[in-house]
């Protein structure tokens, strides 16, 4: 278990601990909100999992004395009060939805760590001069909609008007399903915050890769965060007789798109740093003995580096247009996001590196890969990153797993950070 250089044994002679074992049952008690038998969770945005998620939440962040409220796109906000209200907050942030049979420490350890902070805060008596919030972002993921961040999009003022319009596979918009949870989406840019209002941002994460394993070190420090493309391809050819039709003759758009994946693959690894990914792929009409008319898929191309994204971006569509101009098929491609890199801020860098000295823990600069809400929260302030490490590097999978251990020292390297920060 965590303790401090020099403590003689007593972890609180360096200052004051946060609870470990109550942040690790209630990341426990959450986990089994949309629990499947294999120990994975589904907890999608505006589904009853997800609403079940935010009102056990709700409650912990009552217990912590904050002052609860949800935003008008449903964000979860609990704020304690600084010695100045009127100084701009330090938030603390993550979110609770999933990916489809996702793992129970993505998003849900930011959110139980910053209440746990506030928590012991409380019980430690210790008041600070600026307000802190912890905050539920909805809709992280993006899994439903195809359209991640919103929550945080909402707070950051970067959501448009026509995101809201998105579907999921069922046909209910983001609008619809906002609406069916009581709420107003019309009134969505009433949620985004001033920057005056906020003094900085912090998310604790799993790294959910292996980098931190491999160096064997518990805790990274985030420098910055990839870019996100999201794009949705669909390939059109002709549906034909699957027996009648010799091989010279047809219009096949899933053999397109088969080559189509196969660029993406090839000219992400060729950067040595971006990934590329094709996770969502349908064919039409979809029968055994009938060519494919119509395939519609999804890439997903990050980079830390805006320009070799730009790159990755270009090179991909342009062979895609090539590959179906020669097999006289249509090609049409619809941005469904794109978010650029976000770098974190040095100042914050340095304030984490400084707690994670103050605990003897040898920290990791390294920049993640995945997708996270401080890349919409950069828009409005400085953001700051800390990682756990992730067992086998495993994440959105039902064996996502860290350690109490390594729970409990990220959150207090937050701890440390926040009481830094709202001094
Ligand atoms: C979310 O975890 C993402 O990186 O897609
Ligand atoms: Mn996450
Ligand atoms: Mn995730």
């Amino acid at each position: 278990m965590l303790s401090c250089r020099g403590s003689d044994n007593d972890p609180r002679s360096c200052g004051e601990m946060i609870n470990n074992d109550r942040l690790w049952n209630n990341l426990m008690t959450l986990g089994e909100i949309g629990k499947h038998p294999d120990g994975g969770i589904t907890r999608l945005a505006f589904t009853k999992e997800d609403r079940y998620a935010i009102s056990v939440v709700g409650a912990l962040m009552k217990e912590a004395g904050l002052a609860v409220r949800e935003d008008e796109v449903g964000n979860l906000i609990g704020r304690r009060e600084g010695e100045n209200p009127n100084a701009p907050a330090v938030l603390i942030g993550s979110h609770l939805d999933s990916v489809f049979n996702g793992g129970i420490f993505d998003g849900s350890l930011g959110v139980l760590a910053g209440i746990e902070v506030l928590q012991s805060m409380k019980e430690h008596g210790i008041s600070t001069k600026h307000p802190i919030e912890v905050c539920v972002f909805r809709d992280e993921e993006g899994c439903r909609f195809n359209f991640s961040l919103l929550g945080s999009r909402g707070m950051a003022g970067t959501l448009q008007s026509e995101n809201l319009g998105y579907k999921d596979n069922d046909g209910i918009s983001l609008a619809e399903a906002m609406s069916g949870c009581g709420m107003n989406p019309e009134g969505f840019s009433r949620a985004a915050r001033r920057s005056d209002d906020v003094l900085a941002y912090l998310e604790l994460h799993v790294e959910q890769g292996k980098v931190l394993e491999c160096a064997n070190l518990p805790i990274g420090i985030v420098t910055g965060i990839a870019s996100s493309l999201r794009l949705m391809v669909t390939v059109i050819g002709k549906a034909d007789h699957a027996g009648a039709t010799p091989m010279n003759l047809r219009f096949d758009a899933l053999t397109a798109a088969a080559l189509i994946i196969g660029v993406v693959e090839k000219e992400a690894r060729a950067t040595q740093s971006a990934v590329g990914t094709v996770g969502q792929i349908h064919a039409y009409p979809g029968g055994i003995n009938i060519i494919p008319e119509k395939v519609e898929f999804t890439v997903d191309l990050r980079d830390v580096s805006a320009e070799v994204g730009q790159q990755l971006e270009i090179k991909i569509l342009s062979q895609a247009k090539d590959i179906c101009d020669q097999r006289g098929l249509t090609l049409q491609v619809d941005i469904l996001q794109r978010v650029p890199p976000a770098p974190c801020s040095p100042e914050i860098i340095n304030i984490l590196a400084d707690s994670c000295r103050e605990l003897g823990i040898t920290e990791l600069q390294m920049p993640s890969g995945a997708g996270h809400d401080a890349m919409q929260m950069v828009n409005l302030c400085p953001i700051g990153m800390i990682f756990i490490r992730s067992q086998n590097g495993i994440s959105h999978h039902p064996a996502e797993w860290s350690t109490p251990e390594d729970c409990a020292m990220g959150a207090q390297v937050l701890y440390q950070a926040v009481l830094k920060l709202a001094k």
